[in-house]
């Protein structure tokens, strides 16, 4: 009887395993639950909180099979709480709203620049695919300033046209270094247009913020999140015709934090040409599920496995390649994942991504550190945290570590 288990311990034992596997059953159906209910929800801006909070599978996907990319980028899996379903609500200040059709718009478009031709009818490229190449033009500009700045580098942060809060903390921490290393660094905004009922007066918002802070870029196709590609095209010709003298750009999400001193120090060794950083995925499985945010049918996409690409949320490259990448997206239809698109229109030009220094990009939240944050590039920026507060004791004198 010694070693035998007694009756009322086995029927304990017995009693706990099947209340376990029912609570696991729970949190499965759970995590599927939140996952699916996610999906369906497409918010109106990238920003990296939303695409974690959603998405953490398709980097999982990217990146299950490269440890060396791990390795090299500091990504070290999920954040305390792994699962999709834990991950805390993102703030995003932006609502989905029905974009007016296309036809009023072009029309309203073409009257308003002397331009009238009989408009054909709109024929939607569907839901993959975006309209571009289009002749985009600029509601709010800043066409002299790089000019006048001369930099080194250009920031270019990817908002929608309503979050003016984001571009206020970024205004008032890393946005605020304009010369670093006796380098100059200039910071924009490019949004693209609100749509819904109060258009018209975030509209008259975004023009007064623009007399105040001489920073944003607005072009006048729907600011969505379908529309990324066409946001990160025109910001290319942008770039092109407005700061072409500038050596390096950086496209950078709203929610990110920036060591603008590690990354002027890096490139100042960098390349000058056909240079693109940022943390790369490489073997990203193409994915077939059409539930899947980043669905893409094989009609648009029919091979398996991405080229390599820099992930959305921050990347650098030298601008001699943003005529290249111009002429090369001519070459690939133009569809919704823009990273990946680049990606494409990279490997059209034969030039391979560069991976950056090792831990310098994170895309899951570093937690504030001083010393640790002294060492990196760029991170996503954790939640609920006071972003300013951050960059201030970040600045404050005395040793990092
Ligand atoms: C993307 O922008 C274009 C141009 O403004 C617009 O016609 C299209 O409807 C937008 N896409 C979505 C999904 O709103
Ligand atoms: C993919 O499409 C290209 C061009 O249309 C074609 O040449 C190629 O054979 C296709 N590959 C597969 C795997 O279907």
């Amino acid at each position: 009887m010694e070693n035998g288990v007694r009756p009322a311990e086995s029927m304990r034992c017995f009693c706990f395993s099947r209340r376990h596997r029912l609570f696991l059953l729970l949190v499965l159906g759970v995590v599927l639950f939140v996952y699916c209910t996610n999906i369906r929800d497409m918010g109106s801006e990238w920003n990296s909180k939303e695409w974690m909070k959603n998405h953490s599978m398709k980097l999982l996907t990217v990146f299950g099979k490269h440890s060396t990319v791990s390795k090299n980028t500091g990504f070290t899996g999920l954040p305390d709480g792994n699962t999709t379903a834990e991950l805390p609500e993102a703030t995003s200040v932006t609502t989905t709203q029905e974009p007016p059709t296309r036809r009023v718009t072009k029309e309203t478009l073409e009257t308003q620049n002397g331009r009238r031709r009989t408009a054909a009818p709109y024929v939607s490229p569907g839901p993959y695919l975006v309209e571009y190449p289009y002749e985009y033009h600029f509601t709010i500009n800043e066409e002299l300033k790089c000019k006048q700045e001369k930099p080194f580098v250009v920031l270019i942060v990817q908002v929608a046209p309503r979050n003016r809060a984001h571009r206020d903390v970024i205004r008032s921490s890393w946005g605020s270094e304009k010369l670093v290393n006796n380098q100059v660094v200039a910071l924009f905004f490019l949004l693209g247009m609100q749509t819904g009922d109060d258009a018209e007066q975030v509209h008259q918002q975004l023009l007064q913020e623009s007399k105040e802070h001489q920073d944003l870029i607005q072009g006048d196709f729907v600011d969505c999140y379908k529309n990324l590609t066409i946001k990160t095209m025109v910001m290319l010709e942008w770039l092109n015709s407005c700061c072409s003298s500038a050596a390096y750009a950086m496209k950078i999400d709203s929610d990110m934090f920036l060591n603008v001193p590690n990354l002027v120090n890096l490139l100042l060794k960098a390349p000058r040409t056909n240079y693109m950083t940022g943390l790369v995925a490489h073997e990203g499985a193409v994915l077939r599920d059409p539930n899947s945010k980043w669905f893409l049918p094989q009609d648009i996409f029919n091979e398996s496995i991405y080229p390599p690409y820099a992930l959305g949320l921050g990347y650098i490259l030298s601008l001699d390649l943003t005529t290249k990448l111009i002429e090369a997206s001519r070459h690939i239809r133009p569809f919704y994942i823009e990273d990946v698109y680049l990606g494409l229109c990279m490997r059209h030009l034969g030039i391979s991504p560069t991976e950056p220094p090792s831990y310098s990009f994170h895309v899951f939240p570093l937690s504030y550190n001083r010393c640790q944050y002294s060492r990196i590039i760029a991170t996503t920026c954790p939640q609920n945290v006071d972003r300013v507060w951050i960059w201030r004791d970040f600045k404050r004198p005395g040793p990092h570590c």
